[in-house]
């Protein structure tokens, strides 16, 4: 039986069975969202893990027992083929958890997806891929250039959600993909799919299915130019875990990235390569980015840390005299913040303004950095590219993290992150103090600069 809907306020909470413009509640327009009328107690629901049990038609008081007395959870995790998939999950899916892939549109979602039941097909296991963006024919085109175990998966290409609910308790599968859930609807919502309701509503369901039966569920989910995931954030608190995928579509690299896990860190990330035959795991992706480095103004080798792995990665800088009054400021793979940050550091205590030009900065290879080890890189790139002169003794490595008071700051793992930059042939890393031997420790931004760009050299194409 269909559930009824409500409309319910974003802001205040106010609810009412009609929808308003203006939020009675709040006074607010265009704030209530339609959504299914919440189950009253008694209601046949989703069962709880630990809520009181029912014996003889009664339901015994829920009791509160110490953690100890608490059995650990064994967690059976199902691995999907792909390592670098499993290593940010965690080791692999977990059966009934529901994982969020967003990621923005042809950055490699369904094809990750549909390598990974392609796998656990192979392996045994029961999958069911749902499609309610492309048809099962244009997935089996997909699937054809992916080897065999993706043509083993059943597709159910379908977006009504009740119709997708039904099969996926017909056939239990262990693991499903629903690609995308903003394509589901259910019937009885007014909202088309995609809408904060629908989706909602889509993921809750699915949810309370999945947990009963145990099924790992992957959600595919797209995500807005402003990189935020498309409708509502509210899904990110009703998962077990959000994974994003990212990259410059006009490069080959990807990038997999946990951003919430319940059952892992949410420190690691993947890199993958997107070729004829599907993605393809990176693991020298510190040797390939160290070759490529061009060693020419404006170029610096960060030895940053993908969370517990450390990664060399090439951090390229462009400073031109800019016609605008707001001259610009362009980063990718970095936050944009950061760098003003560290131009301003560099202003003050490096003596190298960039006040009356454009700055651009790019990590090479469409990797994203989010750590503040990145800073002094950054600042060596645009000091680099402001005189015109290549760092001194490259590709010579560094990392650190700038202080408002031009000081460079210790940041975690640096053993790590030498011995990665060693391997790779970068010696002499410029590197916080205490960062151990093999490092040519730089205690503020004014050393690290001595260190890397001599005075005296020449500056052939120096911005004013
Ligand atoms: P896709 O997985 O469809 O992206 P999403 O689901 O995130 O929208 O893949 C998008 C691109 O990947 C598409 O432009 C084609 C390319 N591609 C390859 O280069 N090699 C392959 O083997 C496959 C399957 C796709
Ligand atoms: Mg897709």
């Amino acid at each position: 039986m269909p559930r009824e809907t409500i409309h319910s306020c974003s802001r205040c909470g106010f609810c009412s069975p009609q929808w308003h413009g203006q939020c009675p509640g709040c006074g607010e327009w265009n704030t209530l969202v339609e959504g299914a009328r919440p189950r009253a107690p008694g209601e046949h629901g989703r069962a709880r893990p630990g809520a009181g049990r029912v014996t003889a038609g009664r339901r015994e008081a829920p009791v509160a027992r110490p953690l100890r007395e608490i059995a650990p959870a064994a967690l059976r995790r199902l691995s999907t083929g792909v390592g670098e998939l499993d290593r940010v999950l965690g080791g692999g899916l977990v059966p009934g958890s529901l994982v969020l892939l967003g990621g923005s549109p042809g950055i490699g979602k369904s094809t990750l997806t549909n390598m990974a039941l392609g796998h656990l097909a192979l392996a045994g296991k029961r999958t069911l891929y749902v499609s309610g963006e492309e048809s099962a024919e244009q997935v089996r085109l997909r699937a054809e250039r992916l080897g065999p175990g993706a043509l083993a998966v059943p597709i159910l290409a379908e977006t009504d959600l009740e119709a997708v609910l039904g099969v996926l308790a017909a056939e239990a599968p262990q693991a499903c993909v629903i690609d995308s859930v903003q394509t589901l609807g259910a019937a009885e919502l007014a909202g088309a799919p995609g809408s904060v309701g629908q989706v909602r509503e889509v993921a809750g369901r699915i949810m309370q299915l999945a947990k009963e039966r145990a099924i790992a569920v992957v959600l595919v989910g797209h995500v807005t130019k402003e990189g935020g995931l498309a409708g509502p954030r509210v899904l990110e608190h009703l998962v077990d875990c959000v994974l994003q995928f990212e990259g410059e579509r006009e490069r080959p690299y990807r990038e997999l990235r946990a951003l919430k896990n319940r059952f892992g860190s949410t420190n690691e990330a993947g890199l993958f390569e997107m070729r004829q035959g599907g993605l393809v795991e990176v693991l020298d992706a510190s040797a390939r980015f160290v070759a490529e480095a061009t060693r020419a103004p404006g170029s610096a080798v960060l030895a940053a840390m993908e969370g517990s792995r450390p990664l060399l990665v090439e951090v390229q800088a462009l400073v031109a005299p800019s016609e605008l009054e707001q001259p610009r400021r362009v980063v990718s793979g970095l936050d944009r913040n950061r760098l003003a940050l560290v131009l301003a550091i560099l202003h003050r205590h490096g003596r190298v303004p960039t006040g009356g030009a454009d700055v651009f900065v790019n990590v090479v290879g469409g990797v994203r950095v989010d750590e503040p080890g990145c800073d002094l890189a950054v600042a060596l790139a645009v000091a680099s590219a402001s005189r015109g002169m290549p760092l001194s003794g490259t590709p010579r490595a560094c990392f650190g993290e700038l202080g408002l008071t031009g000081e460079l700051r210790w940041v975690g793992h640096p053993e790590r992150r030498l011995q990665e930059a060693a391997k790779h042939g970068c010696r002499a890393v410029i590197a916080p103090p205490d960062s151990g031997p093999g490092a040519c420790e730089a205690p503020t931004l004014a050393q690290a600069l001595a260190l890397a760009l001599p005075a005296g050299a020449s500056r052939p194409h120096a911005v004013a």
